[in-house]
């Protein structure tokens, strides 16, 4: 045993008369959890733990949260650091890679997601396929999982050549579909990806260009767009990137993993409340209603509603990401020249509710959902993309934690238990005595 594994402090669980030592673990930042990894074999007992609200499901060297004091970091670097200087392609190959680029490797990571930009020619007619009116999100998810029966499976024993190569393969055909079926739900033709473009401009190009219409993405729109799919790109634990964990414990192929996670990103206390937000303060402003109506209604335990953008389950202060997305909202209208009545509501809503014992007493505080919304829709996004646009930018969080996972050689296939509560053993009825 080493010295560092004998200093760990240890805990005693007594039950029934029996004492057993738990080991204590600790990250870098001094977070501690009780490691129950053996409780079962060791007490005969589980934990049970609804919605894993206590529970670490690995260590992880991606992303650090600190929610009591609003701290986002990924590998070490500050959210705010990453959104000042970093490209978006930067910030992803820091996560899937462990480090920032150097020139050469930028370039050639780059050179890489031009090649993979295509879709293959037999997906599209896919598109056509979908009903008017189908939502992107399904759309995204379908074509996502349909990728692994165009291109092959990566093997966990890949080489880092073959990893690159579907890892950009995704990014970049990621935002392809993305624009493609934005396109197909406006009845418009495709827009190729090209190589003149970066990564970003090509993706606003795709979505913005037209047969009938010359379209030159604007150079602080490309900007904002690197900004905002950096604030998305990960946020460790976070549901859907469980979802990602979960479905690559059972040894599914990369593509398929990702479908989940799209899937689970979709619902709207994850990241489809950006499109949620911006229903609801369309309604609001339908309706007439003030911030206290609002509010009011917010608080009312006989009324479903929540403040959607409102209430995080890790940040108990101000989400760090937040804060920049309201940053960028304002500047950004401000830049355009646009007054968009429903950033008069949000922040109206949002200083009435910060003094409200009621989110005080919860910490609620905007989430990064709660500005985001507001800021694509100043660029052009209809509110059925803005999911869309969280799941381009959480991709590479995605792919970071897939691969960690399968290096991790405490990992494997991902089991809860239960408490079970349904009945004691019972005879079966044959069907003609059952009435
Ligand atoms: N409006 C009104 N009350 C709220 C809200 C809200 N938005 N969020 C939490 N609460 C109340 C909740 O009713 C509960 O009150 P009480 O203690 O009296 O029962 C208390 O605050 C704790 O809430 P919880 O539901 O137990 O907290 P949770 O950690 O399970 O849920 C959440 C977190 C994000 C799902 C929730 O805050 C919520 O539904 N927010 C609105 C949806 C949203 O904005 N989601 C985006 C999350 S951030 C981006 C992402 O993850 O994708």
């Amino acid at each position: 045993m080493s010295d560092e594994k004998k200093k760990q402090p240890k805990a005693n669980l007594s039950w029934d008369g029996k004492t057993v030592e738990v080991e204590m673990l600790e990250g870098t930042e001094g977070e501690r959890a009780f490691n129950f990894s053996r409780l079962k074999a060791e007490t005969g007992c589980y934990a049970f733990d609804p919605a894993m609200m206590n529970t670490c499901v690995c260590r992880s060297a991606i992303t650090y949260v600190d929610g009591e004091q609003g701290i986002l970091r990924h590998r070490g670097y500050a959210i705010e650091d990453l959104v000042e200087h970093c490209s978006f392609i930067e910030v992803a190959y820091l996560l899937i890679h462990g480090a920032l680029p150097t020139t050469t490797q930028r370039q050639r990571f780059s050179r890489l997601l031009n090649i993979h930009s295509m879709l293959h020619e037999d997906m599209r007619s896919f598109f056509g396929n979908y009903p008017e009116g189908a939502h992107p999100m399904a759309v995204l998810s379908a074509m996502v999982v349909s990728l692994s029966s165009f291109y092959p499976e990566l093997r966990l024993d890949s080489d880092k050549e073959e990893i690159d190569i579907t890892v950009t393969r995704l990014l970049s055909k990621l935002r392809t579909i993305a624009a493609f079926s934005y396109k197909k739900s406006i009845g418009e033709p495709f827009v190729y990806p090209s190589h003149r473009h970066s990564y970003c401009e090509n993706f606003l190009n795709m979505m913005f260009c037209s047969p009938v219409s010359l379209y030159k993405a604007d150079d602080y729109d490309v900007a904002v767009m690197n900004k905002l799919l950096i604030l998305h790109a990960d946020h460790e634990q976070n549901a859907s990137t469980t979802a990602v964990r979960m479905v690559g414990s059972t040894g599914a192929n990369l593509y398929a993993c990702i479908s989940a996670g799209i899937c689970a990103l979709w619902g709207p206390l994850h990241g489809g409340a950006n499109q949620a937000v911006v229903e609801m303060l369309e309604k609001i402003q339908r309706d007439g209603l003030t911030p206290d109506q609002v509010v009011a209604k917010a608080k009312d335990k006989n009324d479903p509603f929540r403040l959607m953008g409102f209430g995080h389950r890790i940040y108990k202060s101000y989400d760090p990401r937040a804060k920049i997305a309201k940053q960028l909202c304002q500047a950004m209208l401000k830049k355009k020249r646009l007054n968009d009545p429903l950033l008069d509501i949000a922040q109206g809503l949002e200083e009435r509710a910060l003094n409200d014992v009621y989110f005080q007493e919860r910490n609620l505080y905007p989430n990064v959902d709660f500005y985001t919304g507001l800021i694509y829709r100043a660029m052009g996004f209809p509110k059925e993309t803005f999911t869309v646009l969280f799941a381009l930018g959480r991709l590479p969080g995605w792919i970071a934690h897939w691969q960690e996972m399968h290096n991790d050689p405490e990992q494997k296939i991902m089991r809860p238990r239960q408490i079970y509560t349904g009945p004691g053993k019972t005879e079966y009825v044959p069907i003609e005595a059952r009435d």
